[in-house]
């Protein structure tokens, strides 16, 4: 029981200043210690350096903004979470913006070939080059590890070795209409707040696994944007959308993903400590590290 704290102070996947400070905000309440005390080997060395690469040097590629420090940094984030998941460590990568899910993923499936995702979210993160309106690339990593849409050079280290089965998202709702079709066109399942208000997240939850991990067998990347909790519960984030999960649906899916056994990586992204009042960060920032330790055994009596 290995945990490997990958902090990503990183916020180049998206205008707003501040969520790079996510990361240590939830190192510095706490999280490496409470770890330890569920009974988790917790390494962590400090948070990542990143190369800088000046917007003047990183001019937009078609749409998409800061591309190249994106992939840089992303593909950077790839092998240190491909090593610790060869290392038989889980890596635990506290964000920093959800772009960096190009390279989580990408590193969890290094060392696992067949492992799902689930993932949380209010958005789909599914953007491509062309359907993307806003060029923010945290809207876009999925498509980049689904391979879809048109192929971009800087991001060609990016293997597209997500298949559409194996990924599944729950509280979705805010979702662009490019995004919707590719949603439908890829067969890709997908359940919205709609589906939590009709059967309930204990339902949803176990039709999210029996979908990408029928047999409970094959190991689960479980990355986890907070602003798939409500507004109320999770405040301090880039692109709050109402009507979200509740505290105890969004430990809930971090709870049953423990008790399968199958969680291999795990990401918390999005928190962005510049944002709203000081007791909206220290909540968000608290419920960041509550959500890790649910999803690393907290709540199993
Ligand atoms: N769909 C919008 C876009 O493409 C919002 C994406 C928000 N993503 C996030 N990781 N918070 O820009
Ligand atoms: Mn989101
Ligand atoms: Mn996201
Ligand atoms: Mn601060």
């Amino acid at each position: 029981k290995a945990v490997a704290i990958v902090g990503c102070p990183f916020s180049g996947g998206q205008p707003k200043l501040g969520v790079d400070g996510g990361p240590i905000h939830l190192v510095e309440a706490g999280l490496p210690e409470q770890l330890a005390e569920l009974g988790w080997k917790v390494q962590f060395d400090g948070h990542h350096q990143f190369e800088d690469i000046n917007t003047q040097d990183d001019p937009p590629i078609g749409k998409l903004k800061n591309p190249r420090l994106v992939s840089r940094v992303c593909k950077a984030v790839a092998d240190v979470v491909g090593n610790h998941a060869k290392n038989g460590q889980l890596p635990l990568t506290l964000g920093g913006d959800h772009s960096l899910a190009m390279g989580t993923i990408s590193g969890t499936l290094q060392k696992y070939p067949d492992a799902c995702v689930i993932w949380v979210d209010a958005h789909a993160d599914l953007n491509t080059a062309e359907t993307t309106d806003s060029g923010n690339i945290h809207g876009m990593p999925v498509s980049f590890l689904l391979g879809l849409g048109p192929k971009i050079e800087e991001f060609s280290w990016v293997q597209p070795l997500l298949k559409p089965h194996r990924l599944v998202y729950i509280g979705l709702r805010d979702v662009d209409v490019g995004e919707r079709r590719l949603l439908r066109e890829n067969g890709i399942k997908a359940y919205s707040m709609h589906e939590v208000d009709k059967y309930g997240i204990g339902r949803v939850v176990e039709m999210a696994l029996d979908h990408v991990n029928p047999g409970r067998k094959l190991p689960i990347h479980l990355s986890f944007d907070v602003d798939a909790l409500d507004p109320t519960v999770a405040p301090s984030t880039g692109t709050p959308v109402r009507g979200g999960l509740t505290f105890r649906e969004g430990h809930y899916i971090c709870e049953a993903v423990y008790e399968t056994g199958c969680l291999v990586a795990l990401d918390i992204m999005e928190v962005n400590p510049s944002l709203e009042d000081t007791a909206s960060v220290k909540q968000t920032v608290a419920v960041g590290c509550s959500l890790a330790r649910a999803a690393l055994g907290e709540t199993l009596l």
